[in-house]
C-alpha cells in the first residue's frame, strides 16, 4: 500500500503465511504477502523495510521445490529466512543442507552465541517443529546462534549483510522467545515505527481513493455485510456525495437488515442512494425450485441483472467499488506471478456493456482490520460484528422450495434466535448462529388441538475459518427460551431442533 513502511513476506506455500501477516499486523506493522514467483522489480517497487521468506514443508531438495534467485539475497534488504526460507538461505548462498526426518512433539533449542535476532530473548525455549531440511554447513559470514537439543542449526544470522534465518516461525501462541525474535526482526533489525494504525490506515486509504478517482464518481453495490458498509463509508468520507450506492432488496435477506441499510446510509453516511425492491421478482426467480445450486444461480444472475439495469439508469460512473478484501485477493490469485487458486465472486461478474475502472479500499485488509476500519468510521456495532452470511440468504436456509410463508417463518425465527445470543452475551464468541426451516413438518398440539407443522432448526457453530466448525455448546436454558419462543411467537412452527454436527461431515449451511 502506498506511502505505508512495509515488511514483504514471501510466500514459498506455507500454510502460516496469512497468520504470519495478521500476527505483524497486530504488531502495528504493515506487511503484504507476495508469492515467491514475484519478480525482483515487484518486490523492490513496495520499497519494503525487511524481507521475510515463509516456507513450506518440503525439502529444498525435493523434486520441484520453489527456489529464489540468488540476487534476491544480494538486494540488501534485512531478510528473515523461517523454515524452508531457512534452508533456502543456506542453499542459495553457498551452505550445504540435507534432509531430516519429521519428529513428534516438542524440540528443545538453545540460545549458542551472541544472537541479535534474538536479543533479550530467554536462553532455552520449545518449539512445536521445524524446517525438513537441517543446515550442514553455514555459508560464509554466517554463524549458529541458536541450536536444537540434537544439535541441528536452529538460526542462522550474518548481521553484517542482515540476513537471518529460522528453522520454526513464530507463530500466534508459541513461545515469547518467538515473539521477542519477530519484534526484534521488525523493530531493531528493519528499523520499523509501528505506526500501522486503523488512523494511519483510514488516512492513507481516503488520499488514496481522492487521487484514484479525482473529480470522477464511484458506484457501489450495498449487500448489507460488513465489506460493503466499511467500503462505503471510506469512499463517503473521501468523495461524499459522488458515490451513489445501489441497494438491491433481494427479500432474502435477515429482519430489520434492509431497514438498517436504508437508515445508515441515508442519515450517518448520507450518500446518493438507491433502493430497489425486488423481492417479488427474486421470489419469481426461484418459484418451485427445490436444488440449492440452482437457487443460488437464479439468484446471483438475477442480482447482476437488477444491479446492471440501475447502473445503466445512472449513466456512465467512472468507478466501481468493490468491498474486495486482502485474502480474497491473495486467493484468487491476482498477485504478480501468483498461481490462481480460486476464482472469487468479488472479482468482475458485470455485462460487457458497463465498463468501471475498479475502486477497492479494502483489498489490503484482513476481515478483523475491516471492522476495526467500521467501527473507528462510526459504522454501528451490529452492522460491523455481523456474523458471515451468503450471498443468496434466507433462500438457501428454506430447504428445498421457497415461498413467501415459510421466508416469514424463517426470518422470525431467525431473529428470536439472534436475540436470545445476543441477550446471552455469545454473540462474540459464537462465529455463526442462525434458524433455518427444515423442510419437514410435524405433528404438535396447539390450543388443544393436532396441528401439521414445520420444524424450525437452530444452528450454531465456533469457528476460526468457517472451513473446520464444531457445533456451539449453547447452554441449554438459552436453547430453551428460542424454542419456547419460536413456537409460541411464529405462527405455523410446531417443532424447534438442534443441530449437532461439526464441519466436517456437515456443512455450516443446509443447502
Ligand atoms: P458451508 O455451508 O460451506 O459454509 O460450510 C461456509 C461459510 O460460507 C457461507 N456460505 C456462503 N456464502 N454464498 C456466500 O456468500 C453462498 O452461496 C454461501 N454458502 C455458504 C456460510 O454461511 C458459512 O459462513
Amino acid at each position: 500500500m502506498r506511502g505505508m513502511q512495509q515488511i514483504t513476506l514471501l510466500d514459498f506455500g506455507a500454510a502460516y503465511t496469512q497468520r504470519l501477516a495478521r500476527i505483524i499486523r497486530d504488531a502495528h506493522v504493515y506487511c503484504e504477502v507476495l508469492p515467491y514467483t514475484a519478480p525482483l522489480d515487484t518486490i523492490m517497487d513496495g520499497k519494503p523495510a525487511g524481507l521475510i521468506l515463509c516456507g513450506n514443508e518440503l525439502s529444498v531438495n525435493s523434486p520441484g521445490a520453489p527456489h529464489a534467485p540468488e540476487k534476491l539475497f544480494a538486494c540488501g534488504i534485512p531478510m528473515l529466512g523461517i523454515g524452508y526460507g531457512l534452508t533456502l538461505m543456506a542453499q542459495t548462498l553457498g551452505g550445504e543442507t540435507r534432509h531430516l526426518e519429521a519428529e513428534e512433539g516438542e524440540i528443545e533449542v538453545k540460545l549458542a552465541a551472541n544472537s541479535t535476532l534474538f536479543a533479550k530473548a530467554p536462553a532455552s525455549f520449545h518449539v512445536r517443529s521445524r524446517a525438513a531440511d537441517h543446515v550442514e554447513r553455514l555459508p560464509r559470514g554466517f554463524t549458529a546462534t541458536a541450536l536444537c537439543a540434537d544439535g541441528c542449526v536452529f538460526c542462522m544470522e550474518d548481521s553484517q549483510q542482515n540476513l537471518y534465518g529460522v528453522a520454526a516461525h513464530p507463530g500466534a501462541g508459541e513461545h515469547p522467545a518467538s515473539v521477542q525474535m519477530l519484534h526484534n526482526f521488525l523493530f531493531s533489525i528493519c528499523g520499523c515505527d509501528g505506526g500501522w494504525t486503523t488512523g494511519a490506515f483510514i488516512d492513507a486509504c481516503v488520499q488514496g481513493i481522492r487521487d484514484r478517482v479525482s473529480q470522477g464518481r464511484v458506484l457501489l453495490g450495498l449487500s448489507g455485510g460488513v465489506d460493503s458498509a466499511v467500503c462505503a463509508a471510506l469512499l463517503h468520507k473521501a468523495i461524499g456525495d459522488r458515490l451513489t450506492c445501489v441497494f438491491v432488496d433481494t427479500g432474502f435477506m435477515r429482519k430489520g437488515e434492509p431497514e438498517q441499510v436504508r437508515e445508515v446510509f441515508t442519515s450517518a453516511f448520507p450518500v446518493h442512494l438507491v433502493c430497489v425492491d425486488a423481492a417479488d421478482h427474486f421470489l419469481t426467480q426461484v418459484e418451485g425450485i427445490e436444488d440449492p445450486e440452482r437457487k443460488r444461480k437464479y439468484i446471483g444472475a438475477a442480482f447482476i441483472e437488477i444491479f446492471a439495469q440501475e447502473a445503466r439508469k445512472l449513466g456512465q460512473l467512472e468507478f466501481l467499488g468493490q468491498g474486495t478484501i486482502y485474502p480474497d485477493i491473495i486467493e484468487s490469485g491476482v498477485l504478480p506471478g501468483a498461481p490462481v487458486i480460486k476464482s472469487h465472486h468479488n472479482v468482475g461478474g458485470l455485462p460487457d456493456d458497463l465498463h468501471f475502472a475498479l475502486v477497492e479500499p479494502l483489498r489490503y485488509l484482513f476481515k478483523d482490520e475491516v471492522r476495526r476500519v467500521g467501527e473507528a468510521l462510526g459504522l454501528p456495532a451490529d452492522m460491523v460484528w455481523r456474523q458471515p452470511f451468503p450471498g443468496p440468504g434466507l433462500a438457501v436456509r428454506v430447504i428445498g422450495a421457497i415461498t413467501k410463508e415459510k421466508l416469514h417463518i424463517v426470518r422470525e425465527s431467525d431473529a428470536i434466535v439472534r436475540e436470545e445470543i445476543t441477550a446471552a452475551g455469545l454473540d462474540r464468541s459464537i462465529g455463526q448462529y442462525f434458524a433455518l426451516l427444515t423442510g419437514t413438518r410435524t405433528v404438535g398440539l396447539h390450543d388443544g388441538a393436532r396441528s401439521y407443522d414445520h420444524t424450525v432448526a437452530i444452528r450454531a457453530v465456533t469457528t476460526d475459518n468457517f472451513v473446520t466448525a464444531d457445533w456451539a455448546r449453547v447452554p441449554h436454558d438459552v436453547l430453551a427460551r428460542m424454542s419456547a419462543r419460536i413456537v409460541a411467537q411464529v405462527p405455523g412452527v410446531s417443532r424447534v431442533v438442534f443441530d449437532i454436527t461439526g464441519k466436517p461431515p456437515a456443512s455450516i449451511e443446509w443447502e
